[in-house]
């Protein structure tokens, strides 16, 4: 028998739109309310989330979350111990893993920046993964957000339009965030309030999502 997993996946058809931040995000906002929690990487390339947690590990900030590579969803369910929740981190381009993954899913969250150039290739991939049966499960977050309200509210009303659910909180880009994240930091450690501020309310939105 298929081991069940408490997987969910962070997945897109477009590189660096913010698998990776809002995947950590979520592994760091799900361990503190006391879920045991595994991030798991599967861009071998990148390995974006395991640099991450070497930083976050070296600057012995709590807390420690157990982050690992993998090369398939097979190796993943060889997992001996259980978890709450098992974040999966995939590569830019959707792939065969990337779908693979996404069946596991129960959440699939995919994030887009507001732009056109971001949406429409992101919708196309809810569409498709809509097709293959994921279709309950995909959640979009808007990401790596400016300013603009109204650049936003459009993008909302986009997504909106092609009737796929868009997570109440967008994810927004600020400079300070990428020092965060270079020391090892997801925005929830900010000791800027507005950083910490953006953080908690996209994680907030991402774990009511996840544990309703
Ligand atoms: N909210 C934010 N504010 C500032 N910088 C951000 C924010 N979110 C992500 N970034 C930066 O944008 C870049 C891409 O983000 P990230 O690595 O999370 O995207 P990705 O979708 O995982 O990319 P890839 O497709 O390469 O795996 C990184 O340099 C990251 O530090
Ligand atoms: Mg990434």
């Amino acid at each position: 028998m298929k081991k069940e997993l408490s997987l969910v996946a962070f997945v897109g058809q477009k590189g660096g739109v913010g698998k990776s931040s809002l995947a950590r995000l979520l592994a760091v906002a799900a361990a503190r309310a006391g879920h045991k929690v595994l991030l798991a990487d599967f861009d071998l390339e990148q390995l974006t989330c395991v640099e991450w947690n070497a930083a976050r590990l070296r600057r012995n900030i709590e807390p420690e979350i157990d982050t690992r590579a993998f090369k398939s969803l097979k190796k993943l369910r060889k997992t001996e111990e259980n978890f709450d929740l098992i974040v999966a981190d995939t590569r830019g381009l959707a792939d065969d893993l990337t779908k693979e993954v996404a069946e596991e899913s129960s959440v699939v969250f995919l994030p887009t920046g507001t732009s056109e150039d971001d949406l429409r290739p992101t919708l196309a991939l809810a569409r498709r993964l809509a097709r293959q049966g994921a279709e309950g499960k995909i959640a979009l977050i808007l990401s790596k957000t400016g300013r603009s309200e109204r650049q936003i509210a459009q993008a909302q009303q986009k997504i909106e339009t092609e009737g796929f659910p868009l997570l109440p909180a967008a994810w927004g880009l600020r400079d300070g965030l990428q020092s965060e994240f270079d020391h090892g930091g997801t925005g929830l450690e900010a000791a800027n309030h507005y950083l910490r501020e953006i953080a908690e309310s996209a994680s907030g939105a991402m774990l009511k999502r996840v544990f309703g």
